[in-house]
């Protein structure tokens, strides 16, 4: 049975600290020039697409690339999946070439199909629901932010719309369990049923409607777009909606001496967060990014063995 990555409750507490480990190791011996290894040697990744992607897309290449690999990048649009072929056929038949598939589309029952249907690891690179592989490398980024304060410990403020990466920082916050306090603007929770499950596992979890009160104290302050892809047509309503929901240099002073300030991005500077925090020396929004590749590195060296 491959060992497939759809949310972030695939992989437990003890191997999120072996792949941190392995990630720091990662990054550390890119830093030397020394990334050339052969784990994926003759192997090839597919990355499917349905959404637009720059991070995801290039750090996954050149985290294939480094490893050994090769990756076949592939816009759904242009594959059969978009022409209805069933994905019970397309996961027994990419399984036959592939030593891995990554793929980024809009309805998760689609990973969870393939991955039935599928002798090789599934990888999410987003879809309407989760993001793992950026909370896997936020995460990182944190941990590289309180040295060797332990993680349980800390708090982390999630500011504005429920959606795909608060619900996986919610997954994250019950199986690593540091605590997480939200605001979401009413309408806007997170997956309801993720959001009580998240809560029976950790009762450091809570929501409130204010950003001043999630982030008072918090370690990290963390937002996204009020629109994710696939809202665009909201984008406007939205703007009213999350009005109060901006991460501003006066909502960082409510946080912890030192908060991080983290976003996934893209940024819309001015909209859910200005320009000020953005750039501020506390954000660590282009580690973030950077924080992908070795993470995914470290993931893909976990999740497909070496020959
Ligand atoms: N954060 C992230 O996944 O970025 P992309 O949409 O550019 O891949
Ligand atoms: N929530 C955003 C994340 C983009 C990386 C979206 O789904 O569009």
């Amino acid at each position: 049975m491959p060992k497939h990555y759809i949310t972030f409750r695939d992989l437990s507490a003890d191997e999120y600290s072996f792949i941190f480990e392995r990630t720091k190791k990662l990054k550390s011996e890119r830093a030397r020039n020394q990334y050339n290894r052969p784990h994926l040697a003759g192997r090839a990744i597919g990355m499917f697409f349905n959404k637009h992607s720059t991070r995801t897309r290039v750090s996954f290449e050149c985290a294939i690339n480094e490893l050994g690999g090769h990756a076949i990048v592939m816009n759904i649009q242009d594959s059969q999946f978009s022409r209805g072929e069933p994905l019970s056929h397309s996961g027994r038949v990419l399984s036959r070439y592939l030593s891995g598939l990554v793929i980024r589309t809009y309805e998760e029952s689609q990973l969870v199909t393939l991955a039935r249907h599928s002798t090789i690891p599934i990888i999410n690179a987003l879809t309407n629901e989760h993001h793992p592989c950026q909370v896997l490398a936020d995460i990182f980024t944190l941990l590289e932010n309180i040295n060797s304060e332990p993680l349980a410990k800390q708090l982390v403020a999630w500011i504005g719309d429920g959606n795909n990466m608060a619900n996986t920082w919610l997954e994250a916050a019950a199986v690593l369990g540091f605590k997480l306090h939200l605001a979401c603007p009413e309408g806007y929770d997170p997956d309801q049923a993720i959001l009580a499950r998240a809560i029976n596992d950790n009762p450091n979890i809570k929501l409130f409607r204010s950003p001043m009160e999630a982030a008072a104290g918090a370690r990290a302050v963390n937002t996204d777009v009020f629109a994710s892809m696939g809202h665009e047509a909201q984008a406007q309503k939205r703007l009213e909606d999350f009005k109060n929901f901006q991460v501003t240099s006066e909502l960082m002073a409510k946080a912890a001496p030192g908060a991080i300030f983290m976003h996934c991005l893209p940024a819309h500077p001015g909209e859910e967060v200005t320009e000020e925090v953005l750039e501020s020396p506390n954000s660590v929004i282009f580690d973030e990014a950077e924080n992908r590749l070795h993470a995914q590195k470290a993931l893909l060296e976990y999740l497909i063995p070496s020959l």
